[in-house]
């Protein structure tokens, strides 16, 4: 079964709750939420007040939060506290990315890591017991409506070789016409923020990629 996961970024700052409204109306199963801070990436967006007013307005919705920050140890309780189901942080951190996935799991959330299109799957074997679901970044992190990099679609199989039994979930560039070849390449969740939230009739777009999903 495919999971498929909006990413807020790409919905109209203005009127999110209308976007987001729209998006879950149309059948997402949950919410992607990418948080950058201008230094882990060359970006900004926002901040735990996002999945705060989230968490109110859309009590059940799963929140699956991307953490692309420098310093996720800082802010974790604050976005935990805010209403994050899932927590997700960078293989790339300069810390200690074990103790952060065991937190992440202590406070009660399912604790992710993600890898940059240059990160080798064989880098992160030893924390895949720490981790409910890996994040395979398809575009290099910082901006939403980029080309997918075909070459990270083998990661998922690379991650299965490993033993890793928890949700894979790709992210970056992934729109109408390469679903069928993410899905094959073992993806178990779609995140899609420029398709997602442009698309005419985004609940097309998804039971599309549920039927290549179940054929795949
Ligand atoms: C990139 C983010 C992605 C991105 C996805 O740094 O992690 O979640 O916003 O957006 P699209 O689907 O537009 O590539
Ligand atoms: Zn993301």
């Amino acid at each position: 079964m495919i999971e498929i996961a909006p990413s807020v970024l790409a919905a109209d700052p203005l009127f999110v709750y209308r976007d987001v409204s729209a998006i879950l109306g149309a059948g997402a199963d949950l919410l992607h939420l990418d948080i950058m801070d201008g230094h882990f990436v060359p970006n900004l967006s926002f901040g735990p007040a996002m999945p705060a007013a989230l968490r109110k307005h859309f009590p059940d919705i799963t929140l699956d939060v991307h953490l692309m920050i420098s310093d996720p140890g800082r802010y974790l309780d604050a976005f935990i506290k805010a209403g994050a189901d899932e927590v997700t942080v960078h293989a790339e951190l300069d810390h200690d990315v074990k103790a952060l996935l065991e937190r992440i799991r202590g406070a009660g959330c399912r604790a992710g890591i993600s890898i940059k299109p240059g990160t080798a799957v064989k880098n992160i074997a030893r924390l895949l017991p720490f981790c409910d679901l890996v994040l395979v970044m398809s575009v290099e992190p910082g901006f939403g409506g980029q080309k997918i990099m075909p070459e990270a679609l083998k990661k998922p199989k690379e991650l299965r070789a490993e033993g890793f039994k928890g949700v894979i979930s790709v992210d970056g560039g992934i729109n109408e016409d390469n679903c069928l070849d993410v899905i094959r390449a073992g993806a178990t969740r779609l995140v899609m923020g420029t398709a997602a939230f442009t698309s005419k009739s985004p609940s097309a777009l998804f039971s599309r990629c549920r039927e290549a999903g179940a054929d795949a």
